[in-house]
């Protein structure tokens, strides 16, 4: 029954569709594969004559929502065939409520959470009429110094993928007709995260074969989960710019995934091959876009100049063209625009709610990673402190706490740090405040022995460091990814000042902390937290609540080392511990040495500073038993792999449980380790759980020599514990 309403419904969309296109001539049809940037402007007589005559199919940058709608009603009342409007805009962590940065909900590693997220921010936007957002980003980000790791789901394809595809179902909820649902757009179509020397926007190698293995995963996830648009990359891949590459945008996505929703152009992106040294010309661009599979052009108008002239000169065939319209019309179809597309604002939850506050301060709380707790300094007991210092740039600074994309955040709304630990802590404890410098990259130290001497006169220093805001994010690049400005510098003055220091950072990206963590005694990683970031903080300080976030990116010792993951390939001459020179080591006028030597740096090693997965608790979480119920498992059939976690603190506390496999022998060499299961359990004290795993022959495969998927015969190493380092390892073999 519901297979035939199903089916019933696919075949009115495409009568509606094929009647609907019958009825456009070739520049409606065109108009519709347009999107327009609205930024800021009012409905000028000359923007409201372009949409009367169907010259776009989208705008792009406009949030009130009576202008939104008066947009709406010009296209649906005043052109000729009345076809609504896509209103698009990068809703990437939240609209008026911001919640973490993607990198920061990733270390959540709570897929209900991400999808809670994007529900309320879907709730927000469509409050202003936006009913097309920009996200997921499901950039694979093995590059700190690239300044959209902060916008990514980290380094692993396993967990980008489940994250990519639960915040896809949180923005378009149960059904994208739904009041408050918009639809999400899986970008950026492909291997952008990996752009040369982590420079946004350059060069991007990567082979097929680690593109299908890796940055493929989380699109083809999201796609699966019913992304219903995707976007391009701005990048070159393998000399092809992703905005012109058939073999992404035809082969991979539609042939092999078979896609069917549509993909829009990035920002220009179309006009960029002119500039990449692609095409000669805007109309050559325009013919290499279409024909490659992009629908939309965001920005650039070059559809809009020249498609029409293509087509009446016979270079491009309009079956290219009604197919790009017949799939944009039937988003606008599925969102129901054709129905209403009217916002009324009162019908959808106020901005900045408390579910949404609610939600942010969860997400925020379980975002924050401890990366270090000597002496189990925290968490800090109110009561039994008298003063507190609160030092450092990013203590009370509302905007900077919200990281990037947040162009519609609302900053009143945030709570800082500072805020939250004066009304966490009370009258009874002294809380003073010294910013000590005036942006995350000041390099004047003129008041820090100021402020050393008088921050050293309370119990402890509660250092808020980092990077603001617009340190991260698109075009926002680091070569240099220590501390910005003189902060290592602040740490040491207050250090000297004798009194236990605790760090809490919020960035938009990994930083190499070795120049300042052993003057730290504890260590709060918190990303850009968000509104709630505050709250969330002084939720772990005090110890309401543990930290339990779990990295989703390795974090180096040194940016030289970079990019250092944690899925690497063995490579023939593998690092150990050791086994291992530092170059202090090296005698005077010693011969070239390279036999018994390994892939390692002198000065650095191999290992990064903190692992993926890995991240501090209150409580003590300690792994026994691990055991897989069958030592060989048939191709086809699946295995159960358990482990005893036990809570052997004294405070309750969530912990990641992850599972790590490696195959041991491959057509195509295997990573070291590759993620492949997690679950969050919550223990109490002197509790413990069996957790389990059900790991499937089909989860084991992967694309070979051929770029097939194939899952082979052979030994299997296994893993399961607390960070990418697990100790606790057993193994089983697969049999045909
Ligand atoms: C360029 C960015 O790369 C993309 O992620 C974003 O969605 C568009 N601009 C629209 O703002």
């Amino acid at each position: 029954m519901e297979n035939t309403s199903a089916l019933q419904l696919v075949r009115e969309t495409d009568d509606f569709v094929a009647s609907l296109i019958a009825q456009m001539d070739l520049a409606e049809k065109i108009g519709q594969m347009c999107q327009i940037d609205v930024a800021g402007e009012a409905l000028s007589e000359e923007l409201k004559a372009r949409l009367s005559a169907g010259e776009f199919g989208s705008i792009i940058n406009q949030v009130d929502v009576e202008l939104v709608n008066e947009i709406q009603r010009v296209a649906v009342e005043e052109s000729r065939l009345g076809i609504p409007l896509l209103i698009g805009r990068d809703v990437i962590h939240g609209f008026k409520t911001v919640l973490p940065i993607p990198i920061g909900q990733a270390a959540s590693w709570n897929r209900d959470l991400v999808e809670a997220g994007a529900r309320i921010s879907a709730l927000e936007a469509a409050r202003a009429g936006v009913n097309w957002t920009f996200a997921p980003m499901l950039d694979i980000a093995r590059d700190p110094r690239w300044g959209r790791v902060a916008e990514s789901f980290g380094e692993d394809p396993f967990l980008a993928s489940v994250l990519g595809a639960a915040m896809v179902s949180g923005f378009q909820g149960q059904s994208l007709r739904d009041n408050g649902s918009i639809a999400a757009c899986a970008k950026h179509f492909a291997g952008y995260g990996a752009a040369e020397s982590g420079r946004d926007y350059a060069t991007t190698n990567i082979p097929e074969n680690e593109l299908r293995n890796v940055y493929l995963q989380p699109f083809h996830a999201a796609v699966t989960a019913g992304a219903a648009t995707v976007m391009t990359s701005f990048g070159d891949l393998n000399g092809i710019p992703c905005t012109a590459n058939g073999f992404l945008l035809r082969q991979i996505l539609r042939e092999e995934w078979g896609f069917s929703g549509f993909v829009v152009s990035d920002w220009d992106s179309v006009f960029h091959l002119k500039i990449h040294g692609l095409t000669a010309d805007d109309a050559g661009s325009a013919l290499e876009a279409a024909q490659a599979g992009v629908d939309m052009e965001m920005a650039s108008t070059t559809y809009k100049q020249y498609l029409a002239q293509l087509v009446e000169q016979g270079k491009l065939s309009e079956s290219v063209i009604d197919q790009a319209v017949a799939r944009i019309l039937r988003l606008k179809l599925a969102l129901g625009l054709f129905e209403n597309p009217y916002t009324e604002p009162e019908a959808l939850p106020a901005y900045g709610n408390t579910q949404a506050l609610d939600i942010a301060r969860q997400t925020a709380r379980e975002s924050i990673v401890m990366l270090k707790n000597a002496e189990t300094l925290l968490p800090l007991s109110a009561n039994t402190l008298r003063s507190i210092a609160v030092v450092g740039p990013l203590a009370d600074a509302p905007y900077e706490q919200l990281g990037t994309w947040i162009f519609d955040g609302d900053s009143a709304l945030s709570v800082t740090p500072l805020e939250a630990i004066r009304r966490r802590v009370g009258p009874e404890v002294e809380v003073n405040f010294f910013q000590a410098m005036a942006t995350s990259r000041d390099r004047n130290t003129d008041a820090f022995e100021a402020v050393a001497e008088a921050a050293g006169q309370s119990d402890v220093v509660l250092m808020f460091l980092g990077e603001e805001s617009i340190l991260s994010g698109e075009a926002h690049c680091r070569a240099d990814i220590n501390l910005p400005g003189a902060q290592a510098e602040l740490v040491r003055k207050l250090k000297a000042a004798g009194k236990p220091i605790i760090a809490v950072i919020l960035a938009g990206r990994p930083l190499t902390l070795t120049n300042v963590i052993d003057e730290i005694d504890a260590l709060l990683f918190a990303w850009h937290p968000g509104t709630m970031g505050g709250e969330a903080i002084s939720d772990l300080l005090f110890g309401d609540f543990s930290p339990s976030g779990k990295l989703p990116v390795s974090f180096p010792r040194h940016v030289g080392q970079v990019p250092v993951y944690y899925n690497h390939k063995n490579s023939g001459k593998p690092p150990s511990d050791d086994a291992i020179v530092h170059i202090d080591d090296i005698d005077a006028n010693a011969t070239q040495t390279s036999l018994g030597m390994t892939a390692f740096h002198l000065d650095e090693g191999f290992r990064p500073l903190f692992p993926f997965g890995f991240g501090l608790s209150y409580a003590d979480f300690v792994y026994a038993k691990l055991s897989c119920d069958k030592q060989q498992v048939r191709l086809g059939e699946a295995l159960r792999i358990s482990a005893e976690v036990s809570n052997q603190g004294s405070c309750k506390a969530i912990e990641t449980v992850q599972l790590y496999i490696r195959d041991l022998v491959g057509n195509v060499t295997r990573p070291v380790r590759e993620l492949k299961g997690f679950r969050r359990i919550e223990l109490k004290p002197g509790q413990t759980e069996t957790v389990t795993f059900d790991l499937h022959t089909d989860d084991l495969a992967f694309f070979g020599r051929d770029q097939q998927r194939v899952v082979e015969a052979g030994e299997f190493r296994v893993w399961v514990g607390g960070s990418s380092e697990a100790e606790l390892e057993t193994g089983f073999s697969l049999i045909d």
